[in-house]
């Protein structure tokens, strides 16, 4: 008989919280929540490819209600999954301009959520994998409606983070600080079960992730670290593969399980690079460095990074701790070629 037990999401939240003593339920009530729009998403995502025949974005379904665009749907699922639940005080969507507010009618909380409720959207008529980002942090103004400043806090300072992948199976991956976990849907029974305990990210890996089209917009640096990925070297099992989905998510999912590297550079026409620190960057380096993985924007620590708007970009270079390493040499100029000069 398999030895492995069965634990859901919800088990496992709880009985990280009872390590905590003093622990009032209430981070325990927020994840529940999340998991929940988690799987409404997941419900209306796997049904994608149907919109032609169920109804176009901007018409009415079969059941006369309005279909939305399947990110808008997922910021407004979120939304309205957490805005009632009296633990948070404030809210940031990469979909909307401001913080969102809790509505009057409803008890403010201690939490602060940060959410990239559909990433990859981009790639969804494809129906390549998606996902959605979350990271929370403790508020730090007192009480009743949080503010920006509620918000704007280095990743350091996250009390949790994790996504949940929609692909060919739908996965839920967090970290509270104590690790990172994974957690695999089982629709025949609407539960996320532990398949991934305690994912360690390999010291090395050899695929690397990156948007080659940019390439004449790369600094020096840049250039260089991909060619040396590109030759040939059996020691260090150069040259990687070239593995590069489009979905930020899916990329880093992929890295944190066979490692390697994922980069999204700033270059000459984007010296901040495309992704977000508050809503990508933090919670993806969070979860990678619990793994034992490494996150940076070549210079600095993204976790490190004190943030100064809602929707600010970083360059990224994510995943296996040697391989952000090498990248950090050869962005910062201290390596040319394949020996450290
Ligand atoms: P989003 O769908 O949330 O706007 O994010 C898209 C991001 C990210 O998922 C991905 O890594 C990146 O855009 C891809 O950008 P390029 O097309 O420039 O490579
Ligand atoms: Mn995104
Ligand atoms: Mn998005």
């Amino acid at each position: 008989m398999s030895q492995s037990k069965i634990v859901t999401i919800e088990r496992h939240i709880i009985e990280g919280e009872r390590a905590h003593p003093g622990a009032t339920g209430d981070f325990s009530g927020l994840l529940r929540d999340l998991t929940l729009a988690f799987k409404v998403i997941w419900r209306e995502v796997s049904k994608a490819g149907l919109v032609n025949i169920l109804g176009l974005t901007g018409k009415k379904n079969v059941h006369g209600e309005e279909v939305k665009k399947l990110d808008e749907f997922a910021d407004d699922t979120i939304y309205r999954a957490m805005d009632h639940g009296g633990h948070l005080c404030v809210m940031a969507s990469e979909e909307n301009e401001d913080v969102l507010q809790i509505p009057d009618n409803y008890p403010t909380g201690k939490y602060v959520l940060i959410y990239d409720p559909l990433d990859g959207s981009s790639n969804i008529d494809a129906l390549v994998t998606i996902g959605t980002i979350f990271s929370i942090y403790r508020r730090v103004t007192p009480k009743g409606k949080g503010m920006l400043q509620d918000c704007l806090q280095p990743g350091y300072k996250q009390i949790a983070a994790g996504y949940c992948v929609y692909g060919s199976s739908t996965m839920l991956v967090y970290t509270t600080g104590d690790g990172t976990h994974g957690f695999t849907f089982d629709p025949s029974i609407g539960e996320f079960l532990l398949s991934h305990e305690n994912i360690k990210i390999p010291r090395r890996g050899k695929i690397y992730s990156v948007n080659e089209g940019n390439y004449r917009w790369w600094h020096d640096g840049m250039k260089k670290y991909v060619k040396y990925l590109q030759e040939e070297d059996k020691e260090t099992k150069r040259p990687y593969s070239a593995r590069y989905i489009g979905s930020m998510v899916a990329d880093v999912h992929r890295t944190l399980l066979y490692g390697g590297i994922f980069m999204y550079p700033g270059d000459t026409k984007n010296p901040n690079g495309k992704l977000r620190l508050m809503y990508e960057a933090n919670p993806m380096s969070f979860i990678v460095e619990q793994a034992g993985g490494r996150s940076s924007n070549g210079h600095k620590r993204i976790l490190d990074l004190q943030p100064e708007s809602l929707h600010q970009r970083t360059p990224l270079f994510i995943g296996s701790e040697e391989d952000v390493c090498i990248a950090e040499e050869f962005l910062q100029g201290k390596r040319e070629s394949a020996r450290a000069s």
